[in-house]
């Protein structure tokens, strides 16, 4: 079976999520999650938010998201439970950071990698996985304990001001 990959990006990711959404196409089932159409006037954090949700709830195994410098799509997606998500403009790290950390969302600048760099750094993103190895589960689930922890502390500040 294909593995799922959510794709998206915002105007400054447009044309090289196009250019990778054909590069990928054949080897994986490929979820375009927008834009669409161009619109010099659209906000990243929608279509990260888009992608994000479609790898934390399962519905995609991988997403990758692509604004002007990778940044704000990164941003974004660290904000959703269960998402591990980083900007990588290197194989190496793309590679490693499936192996060591479990990343599930890749984030690319647009505006500071070429396309043949990129595709090479989403192959190695792809085609990694996670090692298991029993070092990175125990900081995997360091990360999980410091996520569970940050969303009750939320949730107590939220219940507080209510009560205010
Ligand atoms: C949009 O102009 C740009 O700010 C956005 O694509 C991204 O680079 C944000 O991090």
């Amino acid at each position: 079976m294909k593995l799922s990959v959510a794709l998206g990006a915002d105007h400054g990711g447009f044309t090289l999520k196009n250019d990778i959404f054909k590069r990928i196409q054949n080897a994986y089932e490929v979820l375009d999650l927008g834009a669409h159409t161009f619109d010099s006037a659209d906000d990243y954090p929608d279509f990260a938010c888009a992608v994000a949700q479609a790898v934390a709830s399962g519905k995609a195994e991988r997403g990758i998201i692509i604004c002007g410098s990778g940044v704000g799509a990164c941003i974004v997606a660290n904000k959703i439970p269960g998402i591990r998500a980083s900007l990588c403009h290197d194989t190496y790290s793309a590679r490693q950071g499936v192996e060591h950390d479990n990343l599930n969302i890749l984030c690319l600048g647009a505006r500071i990698i070429g396309i043949e760099l990129a595709a090479e750094v989403v192959a190695a993103f792809l085609e990694a996985r996670f090692s298991g190895e029993e070092r990175h589960c125990r900081r995997l689930e360091k990360i999980l304990a410091i996520e569970r922890q940050a969303l009750q502390e939320s949730k107590k500040r939220s219940h507080d001001e209510l009560q205010r």
